[in-house]
């Protein structure tokens, strides 16, 4: 692990990553030893960290960083962490914090084989999603509502959880982004008031507008939802993962476009 780019595992217990969730995150799948859609992190990194007002370091820094934890490894994972810095108590920042910077490489996760191909059984969790303008869409590290959904089951076979805003509307899963195909038209629930804008969703959504099938965005109702022909889930590490099962109702994958998950699996590890 590098803090501040020095080997080490340990940061401040001022540190207001810790004491308030000042900061943001980036998940980013390793392939053939490199960040893949590297310059998509660092841009959500630096909307995020100007939404926050937090100082991003800069792209040669945080790539050379990256790299040097990356070492010869060739696959795998590496989530950076970037917090406001060390604070005095209180929730208003000093005016002279540093930003602290972590960066750390972890094996690939152990992944069931057959999502991609047979597609995954998902619940829908009771945690509801709070709506905030102010931080919707950004990967900041206040994620207690998805621990707490996560907290919901245990059953192994459960891939992910999805989660509903107080007025019902499907916003997103606890780790990921969902799609959901109608009448032959891809619909993404709209993140203005709350979710994190996936990296993989804005993928998706580009490569959908370039073979001019473009994605709706816009609210969908849990009732919508559950009247989809076809459902899939998209995050950074799992590209696309097509759903077979919601609460026990069934998903046919039959309408789900195989060329867009073709383009998106060629160019989500690169
Ligand atoms: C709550 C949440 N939504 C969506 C995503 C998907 O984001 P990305 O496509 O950038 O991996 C994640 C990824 O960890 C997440 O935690």
């Amino acid at each position: 692990m590098l803090i501040n780019g020095d080997s080490g595992s340990t940061i401040s217990a001022l540190d207001r990553g810790l004491q308030y969730g000042d900061g943001v995150f980036e998940t980013i799948a390793v392939a053939d030893g490199r960040p893949c859609l590297w310059e998509r992190h660092y841009r959500r990194l630096e909307s995020g960290g100007s939404r926050l007002g937090i100082s991003i370091p800069d792209h040669a820094t945080l790539f050379k960083e990256v790299s040097t934890e990356i070492g010869l490894n060739d696959t795998g994972v590496i989530k950076i962490v970037i917090t406001r810095g060390r604070g005095s108590r209180g929730y208003r920042p000093d005016s002279d914090s540093e930003p602290t910077r972590i960066i750390n490489f972890s094996s690939w996760p152990d992944y069931p084989v057959a999502a991609r191909t047979t597609g995954v059984v998902v619940r829908i969790c009771s945690t509801p999603l709070s709506q905030n303008r102010t931080l919707a869409g950004i990967k900041h590290l206040n994620r207690l509502e998805q621990v707490m959904a996560r907290l919901e089951w245990d059953d192994m076979e459960i891939s992910e959880g999805l989660m509903l805003d107080s007025d019902d509307h499907v916003i997103e899963g606890t780790m990921s982004n969902i799609f959901m195909y109608k009448d032959g038209q891809l619909h993404t629930p709209d993140l203005t008031d709350c979710g994190v804008a996936g990296v993989m969703r804005g993928l998706v959504l580009d490569v959908a507008a370039e073979v001019g099938k473009p994605v709706t965005i816009r609210s969908i109702s849990r009732s919508e939802l559950l009247a989809a022909d076809s459902l899939f889930l998209t995050n950074s590490l799992m590209a696309i993962w097509p759903i077979r099962d919601v609460d026990g109702k069934s998903f046919s994958l039959d309408s789900i476009d195989q060329k867009l998950v073709s383009e998106i699996h060629n160019r989500a590890y690169v």
